[in-house]
């Protein structure tokens, strides 16, 4: 099966699946979208109102400010994949919990396999902890780590920084960093090295 087969098949299980207690409070479920040969793959929490209202990802005031990030590199929306780690909303958009990101863990992995993305950029603590269940998001923001053979870049998620008008330049500083390093320029050695932002702004997500 190629990667357009692959996803479509996911996304067809996502939206009938009942594997956790957040499919009884969906309106839709919100598989992701995006290219199936994306070079880069944004992954999220999980869907707020507007995404369960709609099915899709990343479309509402956060989303807004995401297609603003990449519009300020020169990409948009349509050449990237945006998923999430639960593909279902959180009633309230209380955060998920260990159970339902377990549980659909299994579907942002085929889609990972899928796409195959050169590089990964989480959203925020739930999203980074998958690669680095340890870390703080305000050390290590912004610093890519080779991790199975593609380049994982660990962001504040968009909407941390709308809540915080200082993360902004934050944000838009690490995503000013990606062109390089899909383009394979950057060392991640050398991305490392760039300064941790101050601890004290950073208490949200
Ligand atoms: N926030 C997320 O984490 N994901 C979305 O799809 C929308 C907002
Ligand atoms: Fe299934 Fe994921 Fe939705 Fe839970 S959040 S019901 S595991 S698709």
């Amino acid at each position: 099966m190629g990667a357009k087969d692959q996803l479509e098949a996911v996304a067809a299980e996502v939206v009938v699946c009942k594997d956790c207690k957040l499919h009884l409070s969906r309106k839709n479920a919100v598989p992701g979208e995006g290219p199936a040969r994306a070079e880069l793959m944004f992954i999220g929490e999980g869907p707020g109102f507007h995404e369960n209202e709609q099915g899709k990802p990343f479309v509402g005031a956060a989303g807004r400010f995401l297609e603003e990030l990449l519009e300020g590199i020169g990409m948009s929306r349509e050449e990237v994949f945006i998923g999430n780690v639960v593909k279902c909303r959180p009633p309230g958009n209380r955060d998920p919990e260990q159970q339902e990101i377990e549980a659909c863990a299994k579907y942002l992995e085929r889609q990972i396999d899928a796409i195959d993305p050169k590089v990964i950029i989480t959203l925020g603590r739930f999203s980074m902890a998958r690669y680095f269940p340890d870390a703080k998001i305000s050390r290590i923001h912004g610093q890519p780590a080779e991790i199975d053979g593609r380049l994982i870049v660990p962001m504040f998620h968009p909407a941390a920084a709308l809540h915080q008008p200082s993360l902004r330049e934050v944000v838009e500083a690490d995503f000013a960093k990606l062109p390089a390093l899909i383009a394979g320029e950057a060392s991640v050695q050398e991305a490392e090295d760039a300064p941790p932002s101050n601890p004290e702004q950073l208490s949200l997500f």
